[in-house]
């Protein structure tokens, strides 16, 4: 039988990174989309199959090269699984009151219109799979409200509804979709680099600066001190046990340490005590 094929974004660092090896330890062709940096250690990690290629999400030009290449290399074989995990975090600080439109924009251009778009560009790839499967990637965070923090979430919520959409609208073709939220894995967006708190508190005109400084505290201190994480390895092992070998995938995986917490907090807890938990977290008091 021929190896089954596979296409993750964001593939040079983190999860991506890790998902990308665990498939190809496991016999799959592995095609691997990068943005920045061509992903070396990447390669030196996997077998002669794996195929590296720039895909830049947000950018419709690139994933249509990306996409033509991998049409190219299967010859006619198909796409069984996509990976849309490519996402920025950091793309537009600051508090809703002044954070930049264009870069909350940007942001979504990754976040939400990069998932769409390679979904849209090997959706062709995928149809021919007697299998096919699409992992969106999300994240529990859709399930915090972070002050100062909240672009990031928000455009994780719309993922979350898009998929949700897209699981509906492709089951008559045969076609799982799922949501996949890592629950802490160790990765460049969970390392919170100093710059990261410098960019957040510069963001704001003098006028408001001290105003917010005031009431909130940075949220990745609270949110790294909250933290305990997996290594990508760990993740990449469980997520392949649990959702790319499983037979019937369901609407959504949260998989990490402590991966109950939020959505049972989501589940049983009213709004308005949601509410007085993330200010008492995210305030100073
Ligand atoms: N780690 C966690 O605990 C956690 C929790 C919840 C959700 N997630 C989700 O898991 C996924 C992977 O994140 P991660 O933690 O592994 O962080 P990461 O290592 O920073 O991975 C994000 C990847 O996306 C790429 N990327 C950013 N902008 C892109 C663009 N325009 N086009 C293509 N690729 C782009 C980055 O490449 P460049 O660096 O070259 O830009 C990077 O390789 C993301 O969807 C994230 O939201 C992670």
């Amino acid at each position: 039988m021929n190896a089954r094929t596979a296409f993750v974004t964001g593939a040079a660092t983190g999860i991506g990174k890790g998902l990308v090896e665990k498939l190809d330890r496991e016999g799959w062709r592995v095609f691997a989309g990068y943005n920045r940096t061509p992903p070396d250690a990447l390669v030196a990690a996997c077998g002669p199959e794996l195929r590296t290629m720039c895909c830049t999400v947000s950018d419709p030009d690139s994933v249509a090269e990306a996409a033509r290449q991998i049409e190219e290399a299967l010859q006619g074989a198909a796409l069984d699984l996509l990976v849309n995990n490519a996402a920025t975090a950091t793309e537009a600080t600051g508090a809703i009151e002044n954070v930049n439109i264009e870069a909350f924009q940007r942001l979504f251009e990754v976040n939400l219109w990069g998932a769409l778009r390679l979904t849209q560009a090997l959706l062709p790839l995928v149809r021919k799979s007697d299998d096919p499967r699409i992992i969106n990637v999300g994240s529990p965070s859709q399930y915090l409200t972070i002050p100062l923090g909240a672009q990031y979430p928000i455009s994780k919520v719309a993922l979350a509804k898009l998929t949700e959409a897209l699981r509906i609208e492709l089951k008559p073709f045969g076609i799982q979709v799922t949501s996949l939220e890592p629950n802490g894995v160790q990765s460049p967006m969970t390392s919170f680099p100093e710059h990261e708190k410098t960019d957040l508190w510069a963001s704001f005109p003098e006028h408001l600066l001290g105003e917010y400084q005031r009431h909130f505290q940075y949220p990745g201190d609270v949110l790294e001190a909250a933290a305990s994480l997996w290594t990508p390895e760990k993740f990449a092992d469980k997520v392949y046990r649990q959702v790319v070998c499983a037979k019937k995938l369901k609407p959504r995986y949260i998989i990490g340490p402590n991966a109950w917490v939020l959505p049972t907090l989501d589940r049983w807890v009213s709004k308005s005590a949601q509410e007085r938990l993330f200010e008492r977290m995210f305030r100073k008091s």
